[in-house]
């Protein structure tokens, strides 16, 4: 998946405000944190307003650019999440909406248990299984009738998956809940359409662009029942959040 930072910002901007429950989880005498797939960095400068030694770190270059543009009083950096270059310099590892992309949760557990200090704890969200099952389902049935197929793109386990992934990686202390998280897309009509663009991308870009168009009216025209919200002007996403806290 290529990042487009600017677009990201411009229309995924939900994903940082609810990213900020999950701060709670951070405890208050944390000294050093690292953000895994800090994005653009919004959550990383808040964090690092009342934790001392704060960076964040992305796979994407062009998240990085426009983080350091953002918050240039903050430390960030390119880096892989299976192979992070750290050994033991972390309290916290904190990861909002990152883990569902990574198909190897094996190699990302034990890079964040080496990245953080004994007695450190990893604090993340992102989506559980059943995430975006509706659209997911939409999008494949609209592209199989043009005799295509939708690739399998993202990872969201379920509860004792991820606690079976988070005992085997060696952590302790395991806390998992998952939870339904309806989302309101941003963009009001066009809100679906856009994030079908950009998070189905690849996928799309099987057919032109008049078939395209066809495929996301479909998509719509199948999910209207369930997921526009008239009242409010906006497609609501069917979001299912893991929530994980877990000590080395
Ligand atoms: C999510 O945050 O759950 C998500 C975002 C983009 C595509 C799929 C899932």
């Amino acid at each position: 998946m290529t990042w487009d930072a600017d677009r990201y910002d411009r229309d995924q901007g939900f994903v940082s405000a609810y990213g900020r429950s999950l701060e709670s989880f951070v405890p208050d005498d944390t000294d050093a944190l690292l953000d895994l797939g800090c994005g653009t960095g919004t959550l990383t400068a808040e964090l690092a307003r009342r934790i001392p030694h704060v960076v964040g770190v992305d796979a994407s270059t062009s998240m990085i650019d426009r983080a350091r543009r953002e918050h240039p009083g903050v430390e960030f950096h390119v880096a892989d999440a299976l192979d992070l270059p750290y050994d033991g310099d972390f309290d916290v590892v904190f990861s909002n909406a990152v883990f569902h992309w990574i198909h190897d949760h094996g190699t990302l557990l034990a890079n964040v248990r080496r990245t953080l200090r004994p007695g450190g704890r990893l604090v993340c969200e992102f989506g559980a299984r059943g995430n975006i099952a509706r659209i997911d389902a939409a999008m494949g049935r609209a592209m199989r009738r043009r005799g295509l197929d939708i690739a399998v793109r993202f990872t969201f386990p379920g509860d004792d998956e991820f606690r079976r992934s988070l005992d085997s990686a060696g952590f302790r202390g395991i806390d998992v809940t998952s939870y339904d998280r309806p989302t309101p897309l941003g963009g009001g009509e066009a809100g679906l359409s856009s994030w079908l663009r950009q998070f189905y991308a690849d996928d799309l870009a099987q057919v032109d662009e008049d078939e395209r168009q066809a495929v996301i009216a479909e998509v719509e025209d199948g999910l209207r029942d369930d997921l526009w919200d008239a009242s409010r002007g906006c497609w609501v996403a069917d979001y299912r959040r893991l929530r994980a806290v877990a000590v080395r």
